[in-house]
């Protein structure tokens, strides 16, 4: 292996963009070679922000016409299984952005493929790579506040998901397009498995949506309940207008974690009518944006050292079942029992 991963993306919408811009001008262990997208149009307009790199409308052409030896996946839910096991076919490793599939059946296939071909899988879950919901990890493991019992993770966003993320044909919804977020980071940070899950939630933003959309929520909040008995709560709302809102709280035994705030920037005005305005953060690219890098370069990484990516198929796949299990327990009004049969 060069030093130096030879990286297709698959993918030039929102997702896509921000991979390809980091592979092809922050990390220098990336080759970036290819950009896809069924629509060329935008596979080519992608392109031209870096550097001109080939393009082709499908992951097939692209295989055949370069040398690929990782593919970033950020195309819709459903194409996820298909596109990950075109690449493990071919030998290449795969990073997949989150949610994992449309399935659990779907991402067990994605990790056996993985593991019969010898490949890595590596999910999009950035916000373990963020510096300091990292250090938040590392002061768990230390033991800065004694055993974590009360985990609190919220995400909230300025706009609707794409269009497919709502329509079960192409998509999970919601909850499994922005929570899967913070279900990763509870479990992560819990360090255990949840053993149920107790979720309510409703269209109280866009009532309307609900005609639209089978299972469309923009407000829910889950109870989550693990095998070390500590306690988690999932919240999320969308659209919410002020901006991208993502926190953390851990409460431990002997302490208090707070990460990620509101307000966006430094730069704040206060005047002698004694108010104070600043701004919020508007997007999960900016949020997030040392994350996005340094999970990609992460990944590359694993590759050329032939190790274990830090977010696994495994972890991917437990995401998704928190998210089923939240889904199944709006339906039902009661708590359900994990791991899901
Ligand atoms: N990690 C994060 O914070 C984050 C943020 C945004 C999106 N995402 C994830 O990234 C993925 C893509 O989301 P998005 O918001 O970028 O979507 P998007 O709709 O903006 O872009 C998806 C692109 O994929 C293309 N496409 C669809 N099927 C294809 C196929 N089979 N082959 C090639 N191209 C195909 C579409 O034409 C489109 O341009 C989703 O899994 C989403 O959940 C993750």
């Amino acid at each position: 292996m060069s030093k130096r991963v030879k990286v297709c993306v698959v993918g030039a919408g929102r997702a896509g963009e921000v991979h390809a811009l980091n592979l092809s001008y922050r990390i220098p262990i990336a080759e970036l070679v290819a950009i896809v997208d069924q629509d060329l149009n935008l596979a080519k307009q992608l392109s031209e922000k870096v550097r001109g790199v080939h393009y082709y409308q499908t992951f097939r052409d692209a295989l055949r016409s370069e040398e690929i030896e990782a593919v970033f996946i950020a195309t819709p839910t459903f194409t996820h299984c298909p596109l990950t096991m075109e690449a493990a076919e071919a030998g290449v490793h795969v990073f997949c952005e989150k949610p994992m599939a449309l399935s659990l059946e779907e991402a067990e296939q994605m990790i056996s493929a993985a593991r019969k071909n010898n490949i890595k899988l590596q999910i999009g879950f950035m916000r373990r790579f963020d510096p300091e919901i990292k250090k938040v990890k590392s002061l768990i493991l230390e033991g800065a506040i004694g055993k974590p019992i009360l985990i609190k993770s919220l995400t909230r966003g300025p706009g609707l998901p794409p269009k497919w993320a709502l329509d079960p044909k192409t998509g999970i919804g919601m909850i499994a397009e922005v929570s899967s977020h913070d279900f990763d980071s509870v479990r992560w940070l819990m360090g255990s498995e949840a053993v149920s899950v107790y979720a309510v939630a409703d269209a109280l933003i866009h009532p309307e949506l609900k005609e639209k959309y089978s299972n469309y929520h923009d407000v829910y909040v889950s109870i989550l309940r693990f095998e070390n008995n500590g306690l988690g709560i999932v919240d999320g709302g969308c659209p919410v207008g002020y901006g991208y809102d993502a926190r953390i709280e851990v409460l431990g035994t002997d302490g208090l974690i707070m990460v990620g705030e509101v307000k966006g920037t430094t730069l704040l005005v206060s005047k002698s009518d004694k108010k104070v305005i600043s701004e919020t953060f508007q997007s999960w690219r900016n949020r997030f944006y040392e994350g996005y890098i340094s999970e990609a370069e992460s990944f590359l990484k694993a590759v050329i050292e032939d190790r274990t990516p830090e977010v696994t198929g495994e972890d991917g796949k437990k995401a998704l079942e928190l998210v089923f299990a939240a889904i199944e327990s709006i339906k039902t009004n009661k708590p359900v029992a994990l791991p899901l049969r």
